[in-house]
């Protein structure tokens, strides 16, 4: 009996853990990969935002994970800094890298 408890707290807790840690970690790492939308130079999101820096991450941790807004964003700096190709809207990727974005927001 106590040993089947124990086990229900340690199940729940990790369930509680996972829910708090959404960090997308495919999305993290495109966010720093230097070859992403083909990228031609040796820039990845993570040199000019290392861990979300200049992202105002509360703000899009707010938003809904399919705004067209900021899957507009993060092409704009796929196709200026980082000099690629931008990502359909709908691809496994812009959504990974989205997720990643809004789990930045929550870390705070
Ligand atoms: C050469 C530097 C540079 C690189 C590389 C870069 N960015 Fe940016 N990014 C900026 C600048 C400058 C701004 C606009 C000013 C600011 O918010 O700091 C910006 C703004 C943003 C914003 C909006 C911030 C806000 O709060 O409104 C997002 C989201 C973003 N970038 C995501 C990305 C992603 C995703 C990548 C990789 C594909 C990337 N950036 C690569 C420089 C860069």
């Amino acid at each position: 009996m106590r040993q089947a408890c124990f086990t229900l707290v340690l199940i729940l807790s990790l369930f509680i853990a996972s829910a708090y840690a959404q960090t997308n970690e495919n999305g993290k790492k495109l966010f720093n990969n230097k070859r992403l939308g083909n990228s031609s130079n040796e820039r990845s999101c993570n040199t000019c935002h290392p861990a979300g820096k200049g992202i105002d991450s509360a703000k899009f941790a707010a938003m809904d994970t399919n705004d067209a807004s900021l899957k507009g964003i993060v092409n704009k700096c796929i196709e200026g800094p980082l000099m690629g190709k931008a990502l359909p809207t709908e691809s496994q990727e812009m959504n990974d890298i989205v997720q990643y974005i809004k789990s930045l927001g929550n870390q705070k």
